[in-house]
């Protein structure tokens, strides 16, 4: 994955680069997500014959050919012209499932088209209901049967990384970003926004679970749980899934990963919802892990956008590719011959 990020560094101008790369603070919880998989030992089993090993996954119903899955991240065109298009392409060509950004740079209709069926759509609540009401109603009429809340940066956050690199740009920012910045994003299109608006993740409370669950007939799945407590709270409010998550590091500097706080958040869920998670997945073994505690379904943010920024539709295809590749070779090594076959026992 380090040359696509390599690639990715020298496609993007140092601001565009800067926003992916970005954590929060000095990045240590970004930095965390991916160490701390690295002290993970396995536990391969030996002997046993592979069969037809095969990684299908069943979230709400529909059945995945692995559990990989596409996070949503934000602003794609600035990684590549065609955005989320072409994301949207390379999901659909490598049959993944992906997650929509509400500021996504293009249209859910015109992402659904792409993809060739409806993606899940991540939502960031807004200063007005009215808004929020009416990102939902759109992603439930384009389809989308899952509605994803994040719940992780509702209260700003410090990206220095970001900020500095942003420095390095000699190029001025305001020939393309002009004007109220939620006019780049086409979900926020005839909705009553107001001047001033500007911040798109607004903090919400345990009341707006329920509001939401009353709002929609899509599923509702809670994304930025990293505690058996919230975990606890989010199932009596009637949540359909968890997705343990910091947000790629870009949240609040915890320190902890995400991977630290999966068993603690399976403990609380008891198989009660699908338990999803995201964070620093670099490897196929990273993913079996994450299985191996208790995820049923794992996603990944950085490696596909830099595969989007160096190569478009493609770079994503290679990279989604590559980790299925990993994922399958680690399962056979270790004597796995289906999903449910991934337990702890195969981790140290
Ligand atoms: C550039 C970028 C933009 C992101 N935008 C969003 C977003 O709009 N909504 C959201 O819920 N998460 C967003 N995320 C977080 C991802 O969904 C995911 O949680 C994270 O990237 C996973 O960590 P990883 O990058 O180490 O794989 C973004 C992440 C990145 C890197």
């Amino acid at each position: 994955m380090s040359e696509f990020e390599d690639l990715a560094r020298k496609a993007l101008p140092p601001a565009h680069f800067g926003y992916i790369a970005t954590g929060v603070d000095d990045d240590l919880t970004l930095q965390a997500n991916q160490e701390a998989y690295k002290r993970i030992p396995l536990r391969p089993r030996r002997l046993i014959d592979p069969g037809d090993t095969n990684m299908r996954t069943t979230l709400f119903g529909t059945t995945w050919e692995t559990p990989l899955f596409i996070c949503p991240c934000g602003s794609q065109r600035g990684f590549h012209a065609e955005g989320e298009l072409a994301t949207a392409r390379a999901a659909r060509a490598r049959r993944h499932l992906m997650m929509l950004s509400t500021v996504t740079t293009n249209a859910v209709e015109d992402v659904n088209r792409e993809y060739g069926q409806p993606v899940w759509y991540q939502l960031y609540s807004a200063p007005r209901w009215e808004v929020t009401a009416g990102l939902v109603k759109r992603a439930e009429a384009a389809g989308c049967p899952v509605l994803v809340w994040t719940l992780d940066v509702m209260n700003g956050r410090n990206t220095e990384t970001q900020k500095r690199m942003a420095r390095l740009d000699s190029r001025q920012c305001s020939n393309c970003h002009s004007g109220d910045r939620l006019s780049h994003y086409p979900m926020y299109r005839g909705l009553p926004t107001a001047p001033g608006d500007g911040s798109s993740n607004t903090p919400g409370t345990w009341e707006m679970v329920d509001r939401l669950k009353k709002l929609t007939s899509m599923k509702l799945v809670l994304k930025g749980i990293v505690t058996r407590e919230d975990a606890e709270i989010a199932i009596q409010h009637g949540v359909d899934g968890i997705a343990v998550s910091n947000h790629g590091g870009r949240a609040e500097e915890t320190g902890r990963a995400t991977i630290e706080s999966l068993p603690e958040v399976a403990e609380a869920v008891r198989g009660r919802v699908p338990l999803m998670v995201d964070g620093g997945i670099r490897r196929g073994t990273d993913i079996f892990k994450a299985l191996a505690m208790g995820a049923s379904g794992v996603g990944i943010g950085r490696p596909y956008l830099w595969g989007l920024a160096a190569f478009g539709q493609p770079g994503v295809e290679r990279v989604l590719e590559i980790l299925r590749a990993e994922l399958l070779l680690t399962m056979r090594q270790c004597g796995t011959r289906s999903i449910a076959e991934i337990t702890r026992s195969y981790l140290v």
